[in-house]
């Protein structure tokens, strides 16, 4: 893998959980880091319970399986666990003055050369890079979930961002077997940008009684070939993690066609969340 053999991921969540797997299984050291040992073993279960699957489905072998596993260290210390990094990607909560904190750290305790790149869905890059004093060696790499099975890495570009830094992050995605797409540092990227305004679209419909949610869903899987209809993809995101979005679509570009439909953010305030909270455009068991 292109210079890069010590990773160390931050946040053991759903997309930190997903990262350091695919990482793993390319032959990388990981060090996945989170709060406290309880996250970890969450994470790391996580990353057993998906590693099952791909052996379920014949796609490695139980030795493949048990080397990944054994590839992945677990620290509660974010000091200690960047210290041999030659890439660390951030996956902790979408929360600016969290992850100021986390990048401040690595800054401080990764090694000079070592690559902080960050899995924001949707915070400046740029601004990242300037929480630290290497803002020419912060990156995006923005996986899908879940991480293992889909291959699009948007590849982002803060203002500061050098080309080698850009090109050797690029060789990394193509080494996990994954597609990267350049993209620059503006809201949402290119994924958000278009996929929140046609959710919120979608929901406008709802509300103004154009059709029911079932319909809006079957003109969008029948009539678009969509795999699967606007609201139950929003129900599968998370409807808190859309209206977020859409308002940083909204505060960053200051258009008000990114501004978030009522009904999206009454769903919000109800704690109707979707699938997480059982709730949504639909219900779940
Ligand atoms: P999550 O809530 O599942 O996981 C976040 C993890 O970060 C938690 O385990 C939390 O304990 C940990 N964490 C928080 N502060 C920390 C700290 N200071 N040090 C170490 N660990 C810390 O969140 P999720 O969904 O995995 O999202 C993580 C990032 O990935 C966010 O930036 C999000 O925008 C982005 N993202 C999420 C996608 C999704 O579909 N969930 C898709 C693409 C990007």
């Amino acid at each position: 893998m292109t210079n890069v053999e010590n990773v160390t991921v931050v946040g053991a969540g759903t997309m930190g959980s997903g990262i350091a797997h695919v990482f793993a299984q390319s032959g990388c050291a990981v060090a996945l880091v989170d709060q406290s040992e309880d996250l970890l073993a969450a994470g790391i279960q996580t990353i057993e319970k998906n590693l099952g699957r791909q052996l379920e489905k014949e796609k490695i072998t139980t030795e493949e399986r048990d080397q990944t596993l054994r590839r992945v260290a677990q620290r509660t210390d974010l000091a200690d666990g960047a210290a041999e990094a030659d890439l660390v990607v951030e996956a902790v909560t979408e929360k600016e003055a969290v992850k100021k904190d986390v990048f401040q750290t690595l800054d401080q305790h990764a090694p000079a050369e070592a690559i902080l790149a960050s899995n924001t869905s949707s915070i400046s890059i740029t601004w990242l890079g300037a929480q630290t004093e290497r803002p020419e060696r912060v990156i995006g790499m923005h996986f899908f979930n879940p991480v293992p099975m889909m291959s699009l890495v948007e590849v982002v570009r803060g203002l500061e961002t050098t080309d080698a830094v850009y090109d050797t992050t690029e060789g990394l995605a193509e080494d996990l077997g994954k597609d990267p797409v350049e993209v620059a540092d503006f809201p949402g990227f290119v994924s958000n940008r278009i996929l929140m305004p046609m959710i919120n679209e979608a929901v406008f419909c709802l509300m103004e009684g154009v059709a029911d949610a079932e319909d809006i869903d079957t003109v969008m899987t029948l009539g678009m070939n969509h795999p699967m209809g606007p609201l139950t993809l929003a129900d599968f995101i998370g409807l808190d993690v859309c209206l977020s979005i859409m308002e940083v679509l909204h505060t960053q570009l200051g258009d008000d066609k990114y501004r978030p439909c009522p009904l999206l953010r009454q769903k919000v305030t109800a704690g109707h969340l979707g699938r997480k909270s059982g709730q949504g455009f639909f219900g779940y068991e």
